[in-house]
């Protein structure tokens, strides 16, 4: 099959990277003579026409170091659960995305996306969408690849957040909670905690005692240290606990975490006895510009999905796999999460070194 025109659509929360993921698609299948389309707001830009515009390599012409992503995303709905009205009468979204791909002339379609955008975009690959993916998320959770762009920003924000933490915690003899984002994988939590110097990192694969922490921060302090960081992933809980919730799963909603910060500050406070504030980073991790790691991972990701439409490799998706981008299919990557490993030589690293992770 010869490709001449693909869509690019970007889908779930943003990271750092996508507009150099983007900006890798449109140049390299420009400068091989395939046309690309940019897809407004996910797959909701293929509902109607006029959300969608050509992208040349002029259009992405300084877009490499820019957060967001010039063509908007959304992170809710599962196109394959409602019917919609359209333009031309109400019919099942998915239905009417297949219908609009096939209108405006297009090929392939390269989505980048989460899990959750991944496995929508093999839904549609099952229903003749040729599609190649791209995975992107902060938290580094995607099965199949060890790296997804947006992590290495997202951990240097953070690292860099517990450095002026430490700065305030040291001058105020404070314990200084830290919440960082992940959904229910650790490992922002642990690659900042540790770049940071962290004295406890709390993440979702170890349940923790509270006890155990507040035990060892006060040893620490029988050794002269008068303040410590404690850094949260947003997914850590409490051993026999449950997570801790901004807002309950509901129709076309994931539920959101957040609050185990403030709790575990409040908890060490009583238990110590000591002055300890929290502070929740939140949407800080996915804003700024991309690291050159990510800028870097992006273009490859880019440049080989390109490289895979030109194969007619369908169905699959680039991934990370050092030294190489290689790729693989998306139906055995997607509906898992990639949690820390319990035998992860920085976690072990970590505790050798007397970090305590609750447990
Ligand atoms: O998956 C990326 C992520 O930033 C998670 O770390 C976080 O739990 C979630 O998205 C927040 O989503 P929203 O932007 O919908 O608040």
């Amino acid at each position: 099959m010869s490709i001449r025109r693909i869509g690019i659509l970007t889908g779930g929360g943003d990271a750092p990277g996508l507009n150099a993921v983007i900006r890798a698609v449109v140049k390299s299948a420009t400068n091989c003579g395939i046309e690309c389309v940019g897809i407004e707001d996910s797959f909701d830009g293929l509902l109607e026409p006029g959300r969608t515009r050509p992208l040349t390599s002029r259009d992405v012409t300084g877009i490499l170091r820019l957060g967001g992503t010039i063509l908007g995303t959304i992170n809710r709905g599962n196109p394959f659960d409602r019917a919609i009205d359209t333009s031309d009468g109400p019919m099942p979204y998915s239905e009417r995305v297949i219908q609009m791909f096939h209108k405006m002339g297009l090929d392939a379609l390269v989505v980048i996306g989460g899990d959750g955008t991944l496995a929508i975009a093999h839904q549609f690959g099952q229903q003749g969408i040729p599609i190649v993916g791209v995975p992107k998320t902060i938290d580094n959770d995607i099965v199949g690849t060890t790296n997804c762009f947006g992590f290495d920003t997202a951990v240097a924000f953070a690292t860099d957040a517990i450095d002026r933490l430490h700065v305030t915690a040291e001058a105020h003899h404070r314990i200084m909670v830290v919440e960082v984002m992940g959904r229910y994988a650790g490992w922002i939590a642990l690659y900042a905690g540790v770049g940071g110097g962290a004295d406890a990192i709390l993440i979702p694969e170890i349940p923790f005692d509270i006890s155990i922490v507040t035990r060892q921060l006060r040893e620490r302090e029988q050794r002269g240290a008068r303040f410590s960081i404690v850094v949260a992933a947003e997914g850590a809980f409490p051993k026999g606990g449950t997570l801790t919730l901004l807002e309950e799963k509901r129709a076309d909603h994931v539920e959101r975490l957040g609050g185990i910060g403030a709790q575990v500050c409040e908890a060490i406070g009583r238990e110590t006895g000591k002055e300890t504030r929290s502070v929740v980073l939140g949407h800080l991790q996915r804003g700024g510009t991309p690291t050159s790691f990510d800028r870097i991972l992006a273009t490859r990701f880019g440049g080989k999905a390109v490289e895979l439409i030109k194969h007619g490799a369908f169905g699959t998706m680039v991934a990370f796999d050092p030294p190489d981008i290689i790729s693989r299919l998306i139906v055995e990557c997607v509906g898992k999460t990639k949690t820390v490993p319990m035998d992860f030589d920085l976690l072990k690293t970590a505790k050798a070194l007397g970090v305590t992770f609750g447990d």
